[in-house]
């Protein structure tokens, strides 16, 4: 099906899963449990972790970028960071290459942060969700932005010069006021890029159990969010994520939108692989210590609809010059067209992209391409 070339499209980054936290945030239904009170759980999981890529065999030689998530991966001791560190180096020694790790700021310490550097990560990314206080313990959180703002000092003093921040709105009772709160310390602190995500409310997390909704102030706030980072200097170039600078754009994120092949490794992680010609979405399901990589094929439609899903993630939108995206454009012409008539998509400089209004209902637009 697919791609007619013999071999197979090369796997461009490696996502890695660390699944323990010190506290569940009461948001949040992304693969985790309590960190372990017995170290040999933890040691045992990176284990897991070096015989799963090691089944890569040679596969993962031409990898641009590593993302260590989470979880939280700076829960680690230092010696279970050093041995994570060491079993992804054998992958990491090469020039351009983006190596970033998810912190939180209660676990930030000087030890880990020169242990980062030791190996080469040389992007760091640090949920701290709102610099409110109050907010901050209403959604779960066990930092106070003190704390935040002490790790972030500490990471810049450590030399890391690729700093993201993950900051969310629409929380729980999340005043105006609150965001432009943390837009003042955005603008005092100076990450290099800012991930803002809109809260979703997923069923699974503590307040999705107690079947609670996203409060309906939406789109007011999207447009504080977007005017706020955009009058600080912050580009945007996907839905919810701004950086300072073309450098600080995340590559291994861009790569996800804009269809390469990676690999996921841990608990509840996922990839896009090909095999013989055949496009994959895999996903690790299991348990933390006894978890299988399962395969879905994906038809050509979903295939198709899997690149415009992402692609037009970004505000550049999707180069319909290269041949796989030409295919797409043919396949969905009749709704791009529509979408087009409407003012919710565009094609500028060979680019089929969201207009500013597309942007804004970029879920609904999708919906019709399924
Ligand atoms: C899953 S966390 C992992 C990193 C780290 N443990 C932390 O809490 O920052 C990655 C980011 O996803 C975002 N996130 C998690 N749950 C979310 C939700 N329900 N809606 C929107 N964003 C969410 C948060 O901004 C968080 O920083
Ligand atoms: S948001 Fe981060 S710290 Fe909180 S439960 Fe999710 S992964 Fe853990």
């Amino acid at each position: 099906m697919r791609d007619s070339k013999l071999i197979d499209r090369k796997i461009n980054s490696l996502y890695v899963h660390i699944p323990f936290c010190e506290h569940i945030c009461f948001y949040c239904d992304f693969v985790k449990v309590k960190k372990p009170q017995d170290p040999k759980v933890i040691e045992k999981y990176l284990d897991k972790i070096e015989i799963e890529l090691e089944a890569y065999g040679n596969k993962l030689e031409f990898i641009e970028s590593i993302y260590i998530g989470g979880g939280t991966p700076s829960c680690l001791n230092e010696q279970q960071t050093i041995r994570m560190c060491e079993i992804l180096s054998k992958y990491t020694n090469k020039e351009n290459f983006e190596y970033s790790i998810e912190l939180n700021p209660e676990s930030v310490t000087r030890e880990k942060l020169e242990i980062y550097k030791k190996f080469n990560i040389n992007r760091i990314s640090m949920g701290v969700q709102t610099f409110d206080n109050e907010l901050l313990k209403k959604i779960g959180r066990i930092h106070d932005n003190s704390i935040a703002i002490n790790a972030y000092k500490l990471i810049r003093q450590v030399g890391f010069t690729n700093v993201s921040i993950d900051l969310m709105y629409n929380l729980y009772d999340q005043s105006r006021e609150n965001i432009y709160t943390d837009l003042r310390y955005i603008d005092e602190l100076k990450p290099d890029h800012i991930s803002w995500y809109s809260l979703i409310m997923k069923e699974k997390s503590v307040w999705g159990r107690k079947n609670m909704k996203v409060p309906e102030n939406d789109e007011l706030y999207d447009e504080i969010v977007n005017n706020g980072l955009k009058q600080l200097g912050y580009i945007r170039y996907e839905i919810s994520n701004y950086a300072l600078g073309e450098k600080n754009k995340s590559f291994h994120n861009i790569s996800y939108w804009n269809n390469s092949i990676f690999a996921g490794v841990g608990i509840g992680a996922t990839g896009f692989e090909q095999i013989e010609g055949k496009y994959f979405l895999t996903k690790n399901e299991g348990n933390i210590l006894n978890y299988q990589k399962e395969f879905e094929e994906l038809s050509q439609e979903d295939y198709y609809f899997q690149i415009v899903m992402m692609g037009l993630r970004l505000v550049e939108g999707i180069d319909i010059s290269l041949d796989i995206n030409k295919e797409i454009y043919n396949f969905y012409q009749k709704k791009i067209n529509e979408k087009i008539s409407q003012n919710l998509l565009e094609i500028v400089n060979n680019r089929l992209r969201c207009t500013e209004r597309g942007f804004n209902i970029l879920n609904e637009i999708l919906i019709d391409f399924l």
